[in-house]
């Protein structure tokens, strides 16, 4: 594996792959551990936290609300939260970099709070859209202005009223933005979800001593609870983990093993799906932290067949699609893998279809590209030279494919990773050989 100087890597073809690993703190409960111990009454302690750029961006935006956060090790941290309510007047702009979670999950709380904030990020966050967030905001109360739906977003806060809200998309951060807001409101907020997305606000909500209502797809809570500092520990990422099970399950003779993962109902769909294509998938939960149930799983080698993800299945594996075809495309000869109903995923961190089907296209991989999804069909993978679009999981995806490949690749767009997973490289390089 060769550094080259810009921000590009190249992965020369590799033969098996074992060994244990622990991948870095789950992306979605870190941000949320930050967001509610920074308005919890006390001084929480969080450890395992997300080493990557996206969580350190909610972090940043937390100092620039007056939040003391005090490292003490390169995954853990005091904060001491200000109480709901209680964020100070932001004196500039607040980046939320490449975070869209940052942006829509800080819109809510911001929200409830009587100053004007001002929430940007990079060119890739500037294109997502907010409407989504900023529509139920606005029925809540806030005033906010965007650029034709788009960030950066300047939020005028102060009193909201709770609200009924059906998000048209399925998206777990518009459910969690407005259940924050909710907290500062009057009244009650509920959220009524079409397909269920990830649940852990409802769980961390929880843990720090809020009433939380769930039934069905429904979840509601009052506004005015206090949350209580806590001492957390954040699961391992399946997200991440994933693109090890993609390794495993499509090197000949290799076998994976991660310890520490959550493994969170609304989170291991993806594992349903692996086992679908045919990778051997094990694992146990061991334990629970503040409600996350946390294991131990392990991918090996199978000739995988063709498979699909259904449209209903999407929401639950939204992360996952580019672990998922970077299987499909170290498959034999042949077999597909067929995703719809993934409109979404044009609207990530990347148009991840087009980049996606761009790249695998350029390895020597077949892919049909649909509004809505993809067709991947496997074929010799030649190598060569892709771009990852600045996004940390296609570049992932790309670079688990290239061991496969019968010549080197080379990614450009490659320290995209440092988003959710850094040292990703040096561990590719440590189990494969
Ligand atoms: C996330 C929810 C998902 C996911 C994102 C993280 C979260 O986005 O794609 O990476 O932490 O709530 P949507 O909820 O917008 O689908």
């Amino acid at each position: 594996m060769l550094r080259a100087p810009a921000d590009s890597i190249t992965i020369a073809p590799r033969s098996s792959a074992t060994g244990r690993v622990r991948v870095p703190g789950d992306k979605s409960i870190s941000h949320r551990y930050a967001l509610l111990s920074a308005i919890a009454d006390g001084e929480s302690m969080i450890s395992g936290y997300s080493p990557g750029a996206d969580c350190a961006a909610t972090l940043e935006c937390l100092r620039g609300l007056g939040v003391a956060i005090r490292r003490t090790g390169p995954s853990s941290m005091t904060i001491l939260g200000r109480g709901v309510g209680g964020l100070r007047a932001p004196a500039g702009a607040l980046d939320a970099v490449n975070s869209g979670t940052t942006m829509r999950l800080l819109s809510g709380i911001v929200a409830g709070h009587s100053f004007r904030s001002v929430i940007t990020g990079d060119a890739s966050l500037q294109r997502r859209p907010m409407r989504r967030i900023i529509d139920p905001l606005v029925r809540m109360g806030a005033r906010i202005e965007a650029l034709d739906g788009r960030p950066p977003l300047t939020i005028d806060g102060g009193s909201l009223q709770g609200i009924t809200h059906e998000p048209q998309v399925p998206s777990a951060q518009v459910k969690s933005g407005v259940l924050l807001a909710g907290l500062h409101a009057s009244g009650r907020t509920r959220v009524l979800e079409l397909v269920p997305t990830r649940d852990h606000t409802e769980r961390a909500l929880e843990a720090f001593g809020v009433d939380v209502l769930r039934d069905g797809t429904g979840v509601e809570i009052a506004g005015g609870q206090r949350l209580h500092a806590q001492s957390l520990t954040v699961p391992g990422d399946i997200s991440g983990a994933a693109f090890w099970a993609a390794l495993a399950g499509g090197t000949p003779s290799s076998d994976v093993h991660i310890d520490g993962v959550g493994l969170n109902l609304s989170r291991i769909a993806v594992l349903e799906v692996f086992r679908r294509a045919g990778v051997h998938v094990e694992f146990s939960r061991d334990e629970e932290h503040a409600g996350e149930p946390v294991g131990t799983v392990g991918f090996s080698f199978a000739d995988c067949e063709s498979f699909s993800v259904d449209p209903d299945e999407v929401p639950l594996v939204i992360d996952e699609i580019p672990a998922l075809a970077a299987l499909a495309a170290m498959m034999p000869t042949g077999r597909t893998f067929t995703v719809r109903g993934a409109g979404e995923l044009r609207v990530k961190e990347s148009d991840r279809i087009s980049s996606l089907a761009a790249g695998f296209r350029a390895m020597g991989a077949g892919v049909e590209e649909y509004d809505d999804g993809f067709t991947l069909e496997s074929r010799p993978l030649t190598g060569g030279a892709v771009d990852a679009a600045g996004d940390h999981r296609l570049a992932m995806a790309f670079a688990i494919a290239a061991t496969r490949a019968s010549g080197p690749t080379t990614i450009s767009g490659a320290t995209s990773v440092d988003v959710s997973y850094p040292g990703f490289f040096d561990e590719l390089a440590r189990l494969t050989r």
